[in-house]
């Protein structure tokens, strides 16, 4: 089976009441503890690539491991741009063989916003692939670009119908509160579910996606703080929460930062009962595990897309 990509995935978690896990990839281990636990638990999948990512890795070099994938798990899987800032960086995904692209064009006014992702839909459907575009402003950290609380904002419910008539964009990233890193919410956790309703009756039927939704589990950020780590503060979205989005019309809910404690959890552990030890296979390996580890729960506690492959 080749790459997918998310549509029949999404009118499937659309129609069920649930949400496909979007994991961000950066090597091999990564990509093999998340399938792993996807084949395990027949879950379909959208593996993400972000221009760091690219950066770090070449995106040639993960497009192989994930085809890797697909031909040892025969899982559906989808290919996607996370967080594509320009046309150029669209298209040259489009070309190298990923089946969706993120344009996030979000920090853009409106009309511009508009105007950037209809060029990007155009030349992405001309070529079989589907498009993610954002209204509203997540908080946090993104490679290099930090966006302030003060300057993020929700997502406004007027203008999404026009912003989906005018674009032809396959699914929408909306903002009600979460956002990107480990560290989210400065008191009590909360998401503005009230804006994810009115943008449903807005779009009936269309897929909604939630960036930045990390649990930020407390046994990592103690496991990383006993182990010579410093997470002072970090606070994820509760599991309950995002349960309710993908019964809702979430359909695909992004998560990196979990997997990223999990490994730097694992290795950090490892190191401290291992001083001695210097081959990477023997740390890189319980980090694998523990990849999959999150990714099983997620798929059996937050995202109910268990059993749907
Ligand atoms: O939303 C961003 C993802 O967590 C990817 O992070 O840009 O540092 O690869 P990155
Ligand atoms: P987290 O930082 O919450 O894992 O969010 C990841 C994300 O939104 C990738 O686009
Ligand atoms: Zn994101």
């Amino acid at each position: 089976m080749p790459l997918v990509t998310s549509k029949e995935m999404f009118e499937k978690a659309y129609a069920g009441g649930y949400a496909i896990g979007a994991f961000n990839v950066n090597n091999m281990e990564i990509i093999q503890g998340i399938v792993n636990a996807a084949t395990e638990e027949r879950a379909p999948l959208i593996l993400q690539v972000s221009a760091g990512a690219r950066k770090y890795a070449n995106p040639t070099y993960l497009k192989k491991l994930v085809e890797a994938a697909v031909e040892e798990s025969g899982l559906p899987i989808c290919l996607h741009l996370d967080h594509g800032d320009s046309f150029e960086l669209c298209k040259d995904c489009v070309d190298k063989g990923f089946t969706s692209v993120m344009i996030d064009a979000s920090s853009h006014a409106f009309s511009d916003n508009i105007k950037i992702t209809r060029n990007v839909v155009e030349y992405a459907h001309d070529h079989g692939v589907v498009v993610e575009a954002e209204l509203g402003r997540l908080a946090g950290v993104e490679d290099d670009v930090k966006v302030k609380a003060e300057d993020s904002s929700y997502t406004d419910p007027d203008q999404v119908q026009e912003f989906v008539e005018k674009t032809g964009v396959d699914s929408l990233a909306i903002a009600i509160g979460t956002s990107h890193g480990a560290f989210k919410f400065k008191g009590e956790p909360k998401l503005r579910f009230d804006i994810l309703e009115e943008v449903s009756k807005r779009l009936p039927g269309f897929p909604i996606v939630l960036h930045g939704a990390s649990s930020v589990p407390q046994y990592l950020v103690e496991e990383i703080n006993r182990y010579g780590g410093n997470m002072p503060g970090a606070q994820g979205v509760p599991e309950e929460m995002l349960r309710k989005a993908a019964e809702m019309a979430v359909c695909k809910i992004n998560i990196d930062s979990d997997l990223r404690m999990a490994v730097t959890a694992t290795i950090r552990k490892y190191f401290n009962d291992n001083p001695s030890h210097f081959d990477p296979r023997q740390y890189l390996g319980p980090a694998r595990e523990r990849v999959k580890e999150v990714v099983k729960h997620k798929i059996q506690y937050v995202l109910g897309c268990g059993g749907k492959a």
